[in-house]
């Protein structure tokens, strides 16, 4: 009774076993990727429980990954049809003497199942270790790809996705080298052919910082203009420096104005300005750094009327509310308009408040109270204010 209860728990057992077994071509697994790639197994396994009876010397020789495939002991995907699992894993015939235990069995089922050392996780190629550098000391990062012992790599190509700066050389050699990056951490993908064709891929970080802050850029948008209509159009040129780097871009952009301004070059250091009309416009310029830092100017730009002419002054205001008293023959207060010359008798260049002929009309004395003609407009004043400001041309 004992000896079949003892066989019903065999028999439950060797079932679970199998549906074990039937499960194989599922890759899940508690144990850790790492402990079944090739390397972990070679150097926690084979090497110190293996070797001293299936050494290089040995009719089985278990010394490198070259020489287990050779054996034909090792089906790829397959550990069922492997007799380098079964012998280790059979209940029936430890082996060796001293067995393996459930773990390390199981490392070799899954190094075995994941294509024996040729997956990506089971890499049989090292990128080497993640490096972290200090962006201002070091000029240049060297990679070394190294071959698990035994496997001969046929051809290299290191790639990386990384969007930052870089510039890469001996992309297809064992040994790879960067220079020209900026602070950030870039991935390098190796991916190295071996002789039988088989694709081996290992991953490597660089992760580069800088010693300092980043110091922002220098500018400097130039000296705030105007211009005077009909001119409408305008320059700046922005000087940019970068104290710890370089400037990598400008950008101009209006903040206040008419929106009729066409900005060119606003990618540029140099702004060029056209279709401006008579108001107040301020542009920014921010400049960005090899390293994302930004700073930003500020210039204003007046645009400024164009000058009254004289000829219009003449025919729209002096003819018509000064002749009867300063023209043809008449000059009360001795005060003649006749012409340009005479007109500017009563005028200081560029000082209108010095200059009689705007006073005594600014201030409605001229034409003198109670005369049928009526006193300049506002924008008669303005008008005839600013032909004298402008130095009183004769246009
Ligand atoms: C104390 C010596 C000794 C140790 C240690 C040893 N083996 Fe063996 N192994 C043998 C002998 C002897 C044979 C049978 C003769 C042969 O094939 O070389 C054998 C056979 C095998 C076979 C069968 C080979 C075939 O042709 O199918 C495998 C697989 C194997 N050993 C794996 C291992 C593994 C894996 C280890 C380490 C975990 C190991 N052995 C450790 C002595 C040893
Ligand atoms: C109805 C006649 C009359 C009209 C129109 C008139 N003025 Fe006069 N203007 C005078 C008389 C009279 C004087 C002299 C007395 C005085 O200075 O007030 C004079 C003096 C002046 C003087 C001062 C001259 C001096 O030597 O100091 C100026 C300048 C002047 N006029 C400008 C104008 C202008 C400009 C207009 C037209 C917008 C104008 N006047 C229209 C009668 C006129």
């Amino acid at each position: 009774m004992k000896n079949l209860k003892f066989l019903l728990v065999l028999l439950a057992s060797l079932t679970l076993l199998n549906a074990c077994d039937s499960a194989e071509n599922s890759s899940r697994s508690l144990v850790d990727p790492e402990l079944t790639t090739y390397l972990s197994i070679d150097t926690d396994i084979i090497q110190p429980q293996c070797l001293e009876c299936h050494g290089p010397t040995n009719a089985y020789d278990l010394s490198s990954l070259q020489s287990i495939t050779a054996s034909g002991t090792v089906v790829p995907n397959q550990p069922n049809e492997s007799s380098f699992y079964t012998t280790v894993a059979s209940v029936e015939v430890p082996h060796p003497d001293d067995p393996l235990t459930p773990l390390e069995i199981e490392r070799i089922r899954l190094w075995i199942l994941n294509g024996a050392g040729i997956s990506d996780t089971g890499s049989a190629v090292d990128a080497g270790a993640d490096q972290n550098i200090i962006l201002e000391n070091v000029a240049s990062a060297v990679f070394n790809a190294v071959a698990a012992d035994g496997v001969t790599i046929e051809s290299y190509a290191w790639t990386t996705d990384s969007t930052l700066p870089h510039v890469l050389a001996g992309e297809n050699t064992a040994q790879l080298t960067v220079t020209n990056y900026v602070a950030g951490t870039y991935e390098f993908i190796l991916s190295a052919t071996d002789t039988a064709g088989v694709e081996i891929i290992d991953t490597v970080n660089l992760i580069v910082t800088s010693s300092a802050a980043n110091m922002p850029p220098v500018v400097d948008a130039g000296f705030d203009q105007t211009v005077i209509l009909p001119t409408n159009t305008a320059t700046f040129v922005a000087t940019a420096s970068d104290p710890d780097g370089a400037v990598a871009s400008f950008a101009w952009t209006q903040l206040t104005g008419p929106l009729t301004a066409v900005l060119a070059g606003a990618d540029t250091d140099t702004l060029q300005l056209s279709g401006l009309v008579n108001d107040v416009y301020s542009f920014r310029v921010t400049v960005t750094d090899n390293l994302g830092a930004t700073t930003f100017d500020d210039v204003t730009l007046t645009v400024e009327r164009a000058t009254p002419s004289f000829a219009t002054l003449k025919t729209t205001v002096f003819d018509p509310k000064c002749a009867r008293c300063h023209m043809n023959g008449n000059n009360s207060g001795g005060y003649a308009m006749n012409n340009y010359a005479e007109t500017i008798t009563e005028v200081v260049p560029n000082q209108p408040l010095n200059s009689s002929l705007f006073v005594r009309t600014n201030n409605n004395s001229m034409p003198p109270l109670g005369a049928v003609e009526q006193p300049l407009s506002a924008q008669e004043k303005a008008d005839l204010r600013l032909w004298i400001e402008r130095g009183a041309p004769n246009n």
